[in-house]
């Protein structure tokens, strides 16, 4: 075998995965305001944006080759429903509009979900069944189909909703296409684990729930089989693309929906919890920063993602050069 790992040339003709900056989604916190950028201490490197600055911020990731950002919006106001989330004037819809404006041809996706908008941090409306407080899967439904549109309206390139509603995908279909979005496509967060990875997003987009956890929705950590009874639901609703999230402690999940559906492209998100450890070591000086993100980039493509949704994607892209 070490025949063909002798010469440096060789080894690059016999590699068999391959990262480019066209692997990469970058996710954006948008933050209501005017002029800021609030370093997020848990993500090293990564701010809230205001939507001012955005024009700016997505030609430096155009120019670095990275094909697509993902929004996430901080509203000014947030409330039981998550209204800021389906109105024109929203966080989300300015964000897009103004990255629509800026000259790039960036797709933009935006993270459909309601756990940004709400005062209480859960993924929808919430109903007290017999005194237990739970997200009303139907009535959430019914929103979700209204955000996606309030997106596609602004001009949104593709949604991705990341809520575990069941019945997601077919909902907000249906509202695309009775709203003449028919060619819009939906990246679904199809396979999405309720886990303690999220930690430091929840800091970023000031989304943590105020009571209880999202176990109801979420994905339980030990469940695979169930994985792909997700991933086959959201095909059969009409998922243009799938998603498997986090990504390394799921590499396992990201090769069997691979496995699944062939057809289907994949993405998988390397959560914000599994960038915090990375940078964290890194700055103790206990691991090469370069070395594991690349490493880790590359095992989650090997398992079988089309696409990585990263925080190291700017990174990534100038240690690729
Ligand atoms: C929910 C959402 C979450 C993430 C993306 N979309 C968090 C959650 O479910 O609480 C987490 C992403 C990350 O950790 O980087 N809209």
């Amino acid at each position: 075998m070490r025949r063909l790992r002798t010469h440096p040339r060789l080894r690059e003709m016999v590699r068999e995965t391959r990262l480019s900056p066209s692997d990469f989604i970058l996710p954006l916190f948008i933050r209501h305001g005017e002029n800021q950028r609030l370093p997020i201490s848990s993500m090293p490197g990564h701010s809230q944006l205001t939507v001012d600055l955005l024009a700016e911020e997505v030609k430096e990731i155009a120019s670095l080759g990275i094909p697509a950002v993902i929004l996430f919006g901080i509203p000014a106001e947030k409330d039981a429903v998550g209204s800021d989330a389906c109105d024109d004037q929203g966080i989300v819809a300015e964000a897009v509009r103004a990255i629509k404006a800026s000259g790039t041809d960036l797709l933009v996706i935006t993270d459909v979900c309601f756990c940004e908008f709400t005062d209480h941090g859960h993924c929808g409306i919430i109903n007290d069944r017999h005194g237990t407080l739970d997200v009303d899967n139907d009535a959430t439904l019914e929103i979700l189909a209204t955000q996606a549109v309030t997106h596609a309206r602004a001009g949104a390139d593709m949604v991705a909703p990341s809520g575990m509603m069941d019945g997601m995908v077919g909902a907000i279909r249906g509202g695309l296409d009775a709203a003449g979005f028919t060619n819009l496509p939906i990246l679904s967060y199809a396979v999405k684990y309720s886990s303690a990875f999220y930690g430091p997003f929840r800091d970023a987009a000031e989304s943590a729930p105020q009571f209880g956890d999202r176990r109801t929705y979420q994905m339980d950590p030990a469940n695979a089989g169930e994985a792909l009874r997700e991933a086959a639901l959201d095909v059969a609703e009409g998922a243009d693309l799938l998603m498997v999230k986090p990504a390394l402690a799921y590499l396992d999940i990201i090769h069997r929906v691979k496995q699944a559906h062939p057809g289907v492209p994949l993405a998988a998100y390397n959560v914000s919890g599994e960038y915090a450890m990375v940078k964290a070591a890194a700055e103790a000086g206990w691991i090469d920063e370069q070395g594991v993100a690349l490493e880790s980039l590359l095992a989650i493509k090997r398992a079988g993602a089309d696409m990585i949704l990263t925080y190291f994607a700017k990174d990534a892209c100038r240690w690729l050069g």
